[in-house]
C-alpha cells in the first residue's frame, strides 16, 4: 500500500474507514486535520474545544502535534481540551494518571494555558463525585461543546471507558474497569491485582455530541474490535459501534488494524476483485479457498462449482475454472507449505527421489549445515512459539543460536524471586555482607507484602529466568554457547505500551546479527502480545537487518515468522508448517515447563487463563486438524511460519 485508502462505499462498513499504510502515516493526517481544526477562525474568537484521549494510541499523534508547535507555529493559546477519562481512585501527581500521561507527551510541550487543559479528578472524595462529573459536563457545555474529539478504541471495544454494557445516553460518570481492559493495563500498575477497578469516564452521549470524531486504531491486535464496531450491529455490548450513527464520525486506522475487514480479509464478497484494484493471484486463490472449504465444511479437492457458485465466488470460477482446477492448484499451494526439514536436508545423504525440500529457496536448500538464529522476544517465546521446529532443526544437525530480546523480569513475582533469594541463604551460599542484605529484603518483604522496584531487582528477576532458559534449551540441546541475552534497554524505558527503541537497542541487535550471520532467521511475528513488547522486538529486528542491508548475508538470508503465546497465523498465511509427531509434542512441553516463574500464577497470561503449555498445545493440534479437515495429511501437531523475504520485511513491516 502507498497511500491512505478510503472504502469504496459497500454493504459492509457502516462508518468511513481511511486505511494509512502505517500508524505513523495515519497520525500526521489526524495531526494535519486538527491543526487545520485549530486555525480556523471563530465567531468572536471562540476556542478550539479538543477531546483528547491517552494510551498508546494518540502517543504519535501528540508527538506530531508538539512538533507542529514547535516548528509550525501552531498555537494552543486558545485551544481548551477536555480528556476523556482518568484511573479512580487516582492522585494527578501519580506517574500512572492519566493527568501526568498528557503533560508528558502533549501539555508540557505546547502553549496551553494550564487552566485550558481539563482531566477528570481521580482524587476527588468519593462522597464528591457525582458533582464533579456533573461539573465536568457544564465546563464542556460553557466552553461551547466540544468541536473535535480523538479517540482510541480497546480490545472490549470501549470508547474512553465506557465498557461493554454502558448505555448510548450515559454522561460523564464513574465505571467499573472491565476485566480485559485491566488485564491490558495490569503491566503499567504491577499486576492485576494493583490495578484501578474503577474509572472516571466522560459517557456515549458526552462522546457523540462532539462536532466530529476522529478514533483511531493501530495495529494488529485491534483489527478484530475495528471490525466489530465498523461492520457489527450498533449495540452497546461494543460502545464504538455508537459511532456509526455519528454524521461526522471517520476511522483512523493502519493496514495491521484494517485487517479483519471485509474488503481486505474476504474482498470477493464485496464484487468482482479487478473494480477494487486486486486480482486472483495464487496468495489470493488459496485465500478463497481456504475460506470456502472451511465454510462449506468440505476438503479442497472436493469442492464442486456449486459450491464456488453459491458462496459469490463465480468471479474466481470464469478466471480459472472450473472448480477441479481451482482446487487442485489451491491443493497444492497448501501441500508445499509442508516439510519436515525446516533448514533443508543434507545434500550427502539426499538420495534420488527424496521429495523436494519445499518451501525453502533452491539456493538457501543448498547450503547444509546452516547457521540458524531464533529471535525470542521473551525468555519463553522460543519454546511456546516454535519448541520442535527449534529441536528439529538442532537434530538435523545446524548451528543453532537463540537470542533472547528482553530480560522477562517484569513477569517475575516478587514471591518467585524471595524463593531463589531464600534458597540461596538456606543453603549458606551468600557471603556474610549479601547474607546480611538477604535478611533485611526477607524482613521488608514480609512486612510490605512486596519488593521496591529497584534496578538491582529487576537485575535479580531477569537472572531467575536465565537459569529457566538454561534448562529449556539444554531440554533442546541447545549449547549455552550459543544463547545470546540481549537485555534490550527498552524494555526498562517506562511501562507497558509506552516504551520506545533507542539507539543502544539498534547496536545491540546489529552486533548480534553481524556475530552470527545467519542463513535462516525465525522471529516472534505475534504482535498480539498484551504488553507490546514483541512488536517493539520485531521493530527492533527490523531495523537491525535494515542496518546491515549492506553486508552479502542479508541478502541471502530467509526470514520466518512464528506466533507466540497469543495467536496462530490463520491457515492461508502460512508458508512453511513443519509437523511435529507426539513425542515432539512432549519434549516441547517439558522446554515449556523449565519456565517456571510463568506457570499457574504468570503475571500476564492476558485474557486466556490456559497456561502457555497449553496454549502452544491446542494450538499446533488445531492447525493439524485444520490442514487436515482441508483434505491433507493427518498430522499429530503442525508449527507453523510466515514468510517475509528480507526486501519485503524491511519495505514494510506492518507496524
Ligand atoms: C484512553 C481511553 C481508552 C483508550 C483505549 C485504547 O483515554 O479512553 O479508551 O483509548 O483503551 O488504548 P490504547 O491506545 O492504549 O490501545
Amino acid at each position: 500500500m502507498t497511500g491512505p485508502s478510503t472504502a469504496t462505499p459497500s454493504r459492509f462498513e457502516h462508518v468511513p474507514v481511511t486505511v494509512y499504510p502505517t500508524s505513523a502515516e495515519g497520525s500526521r493526517a489526524v495531526a494535519r486535520e486538527i491543526a487545520a481544526f485549530i486555525r480556523a477562525p471563530r465567531p468572536g474568537n471562540r476556542p478550539a474545544v479538543l477531546g483528547l484521549a491517552t494510551g498508546s494510541t494518540p502517543l504519535s499523534l501528540y508527538a506530531e502535534l508538539v512538533r507542529m508547535h514547535r516548528e509550525e507555529a501552531l498555537s494552543f493559546a486558545n485551544v481548551i481540551t477536555f480528556n476523556l477519562d482518568e484511573y479512580y481512585p487516582m492522585q494527578p501527581e501519580d506517574p500512572r494518571s492519566y493527568r501526568h500521561f498528557m503533560r508528558v507527551h502533549l501539555f508540557d510541550h505546547i502553549d496551553i494555558p494550564p487552566g485550558n487543559a481539563q482531566v477528570p479528578d481521580g482524587s476527588v472524595p468519593a462522597a464528591a463525585l457525582d458533582a464533579h462529573c456533573a461539573e465536568y459536563e457544564k465546563k464542556i457545555q460553557a466552553a461551547g461543546g466540544i468541536g473535535f474529539q480523538i479517540l482510541g478504541i480497546g480490545r472490549t471495544g470501549h470508547i474512553g471507558f465506557n465498557e461493554p454494557g454502558s448505555a448510548r445516553r450515559s454522561r460523564t460518570r464513574m465505571v467499573n474497569l472491565d476485566s480485559i481492559t485491566r488485564r491490558d493495563a495490569s503491566e503499567e500498575f504491577g499486576g492485576e491485582e494493583n490495578t484501578p477497578r474503577r474509572a472516571i469516564t466522560m459517557g456515549v452521549k458526552t462522546i457523540l455530541d462532539a462536532r466530529r470524531i476522529v478514533l483511531m486504531a493501530w495495529g494488529q491486535h485491534k483489527a478484530e474490535i475495528v471490525r466489530a464496531a465498523a461492520e457489527g450491529p450498533v449495540a452497546s455490548q461494543v460502545t464504538a459501534s455508537f459511532l456509526q450513527e455519528h454524521d461526522q464520525i471517520q476511522f483512523a486506522v493502519d493496514a495491521a488494524a484494517a485487517g479483519a475487514l471485509t474488503r481486505y480479509r474476504t474482498p470477493w464478497l464485496i464484487g468482482a476483485l479487478g473494480d477494487q484494484g486486486l486480482e486472483w493471484d495464487p496468495h489470493m486463490v488459496r485465500r478463497a479457498i481456504i475460506w470456502l472449504s472451511q465454510m462449506r465444511r468440505k476438503a479442497v479437492l472436493k469442492l464442486t462449482d456449486d459450491d464456488y457458485n453459491e458462496a459469490g465466488l463465480q468471479d474466481l470460477l470464469r478466471i480459472h475454472g472450473p472448480a477441479y482446477g481451482v482446487n487442485l492448484a489451491g491443493f497444492y499451494q497448501l501441500q508445499h507449505t509442508i516439510t519436515g526439514w525446516p533448514g533443508g536436508r543434507d545434500p550427502k545423504r539426499t538420495r534420488p527421489g527424496d521429495a523436494p525440500v519445499r518451501p525453502l529457496r533452491a539456493a538457501s536448500a543448498a547450503v547444509f549445515p546452516k547457521r540458524v538464529l531464533v529471535v525470542a522476544p521473551h525468555p519463553d517465546d522460543d519454546v511456546i512459539g516454535m519448541g520442535g521446529t527449534l529441536c528439529r532443526l538442532v537434530e538435523h544437525g545446524h548451528e543453532v543460536h537463540i537470542a533472547y530480546q528482553v530480560s522477562g523480569s517484569n513477569a517475575v513475582s516478587d514471591e518467585a524471586l524471595m524463593r531463589a533469594l531464600r534458597f540461596a541463604g538456606d543453603a549458606g551460599l551468600a557471603s556474610p555482607a549479601s547474607a546480611e542484605k538477604l535478611r533485611s529484603m526477607c524482613a521488608a518483604h514480609e512486612s510490605a507484602g512486596s519488593l521496591p522496584e529497584t534496578p538491582e531487582i529487576a537485575h535479580w528477576k531477569g537472572l531467575v529466568r536465565r537459569q529457566e532458559v538454561l534448562a529449556a534449551a539444554r531440554v533442546c540441546g541447545v549449547p549455552s554457547g550459543r544463547l545470546h541475552f540481549l537485555d534490550l534497554p527498552f524494555y526498562h524505558t517506562g511501562p507497558g505500551r509506552r516504551r520506545q527503541l533507542g539507539d543502544e537497542d539498534g547496536a545491540i541487535m546489529r552486533e548480534l546479527l553481524g556475530g552470527v550471520r545467519p542463513h535462516l532467521i525465525f522471529a516472534a511475528g505475534d504482535l498480539d502480545d498484551p504488553h507490546g513488547t514483541h512488536r517493539l522486538c520485531l521493530r527492533a529486528l527490523h531495523d537491525a537487518l535494515a542496518g546491515s542491508s549492506g553486508e552479502p548475508w542479508v541478502r541471502e538470508c530467509e526470514l520466518w515468522l512464528y506466533r507466540g503465546a497469543w495467536s496462530e497465523w490463520s491457515a492461508d498465511e502460512i508458508d512453511l508448517a513443519v509437523p511435529l509427531s507426539p513425542q515432539e509434542v512432549l519434549r516441547r512441553r517439558r522446554a515449556i515447563f523449565c519456565h517456571e516463574t510463568q506457570k499457574d500464577m504468570a503475571l500476564f497470561l492476558g485474557d486466556d487463563r490456559r497456561e502457555f503449555w497449553e496454549r502452544s498445545e491446542d494450538r499446533s493440534r488445531r492447525l493439524a486438524e485444520t490442514y487436515n479437515a482441508l483434505g491433507l495429511a493427518e498430522y499429530e501437531a503442525i508449527e507453523a511460519f510466515k514468510r517475509f523475504s528480507p526486501d519485503e520485511f524491511l519495505r514494510d513491516l506492518p507496524l
